[in-house]
């Protein structure tokens, strides 16, 4: 099951994946672990005997290393459109002893459903369904990969996080709309913007394309994360990476103060600032092949 078909509708794709956005899928699992194994321990406690394992959108892995931790007798193939990403996880995987248990596979989804020997006990697509051109063929697929009573876990994250103090008098030193909070809102106002008109399928409602493709739909849980101080040690450097990233996508739907405002704002400080937080909301939908 390879393809060596690639094509630009997204930035993640092809060769060139900046080194930033493979950082920002590894601080996540580190900033939001309480979140991540919460998520995983829930599934176990739906699944069954899980043996083998479909990652779909795998990226840099979060998703398959710590689902080959928590089902510890589990095969997992990891599917992703970029080799380079792939090669990240594969380094990953054998650094955390789990090499043997994890196989990589370059494919991409829009150009069919690969033919993979195994029946799946459950399959997994995190912040990926929503690039797909056509999330029922893969959803389709899914159901005739998975073995009766298989689940199909579908996550998305209703945005980036937020970093900066929303309460009032946050930020009260710079002028109030160029304040830490108000900026990063800003970038949020414009991403969502940017996303409204390119990726169609954000902020679908997965539960009930599971259920138009025949998934009884099992159970749909929304995670709203709020973590306060003391946070994780990687919480300032995700805070950075991710406003730099989300500035460096937007230079020209901001004007100049905002971006020199952005610029002091995402440097070196950052890393040590104490009135960080972190939240974020995500949902999971859980299908079960009847
Ligand atoms: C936002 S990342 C999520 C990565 C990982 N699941 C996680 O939660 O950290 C989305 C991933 O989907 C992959 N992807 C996007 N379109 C794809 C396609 N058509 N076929 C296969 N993978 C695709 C991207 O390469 C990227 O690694």
């Amino acid at each position: 099951m390879t393809s060596s078909h690639h094509h630009d509708h997204d930035h993640t794709h092809g060769a060139a994946v900046p080194d930033f956005f493979a950082e920002m899928l590894d601080l996540d699992v580190a900033v939001l672990h309480e979140y991540h194994a919460e998520l995983l321990s829930w599934l176990a406690s739906l699944a069954g005997p899980v043996h083998h394992i479909l990652d779909i959108g795998a990226g840099t892995g979060t998703g398959s290393l710590g689902l080959a931790r928590r089902f510890s007798e589990a095969e997992v193939v990891a599917l992703d459109l970029s080799a380079e990403l792939l090669a990240r996880l594969s380094d990953r995987a054998a650094g955390a002893g789990l090499g043997e248990r994890i196989r990589v596979v370059a494919a991409d989804l829009d150009a069919g459903w690969p033919a993979e020997p195994e029946a799946f006990d459950l399959a997994w697509a995190s912040a990926s369904m929503h690039h797909l051109a056509d999330p029922d063929a893969v959803i389709a697929g899914v159901l005739g990969s998975l073995r009766p009573g298989g689940l199909f876990a579908i996550v998305e994250l209703s945005g980036f996080p937020r970093f900066l103090p929303a309460r009032p008098g946050a930020g009260l030193s710079a002028p109030a709309a160029l304040s830490p909070a108000a900026l990063e809102e800003r970038l949020h106002a414009a991403v969502a913007e940017r996303h409204a008109r390119d990726l169609p399928h954000l902020g679908d409602d997965w539960g009930s394309r599971l259920a138009k493709a025949g998934f009884t739909v099992e159970a749909t849980r929304q995670f709203d994360i709020h973590l306060t101080a003391p946070l994780p040690a990687a919480t300032g450097r995700y805070a950075q990476v991710s406003l730099q990233r989300l500035a460096g996508g937007l230079r020209e739907q901001l004007s100049s103060e905002e971006i020199a405002a952005l610029h002091a704002l995402t440097g070196d400080e950052i890393l040590h600032r104490d009135d960080l937080e972190v939240r974020a909301s995500r949902t999971t939908w859980i299908g079960r092949r009847p």
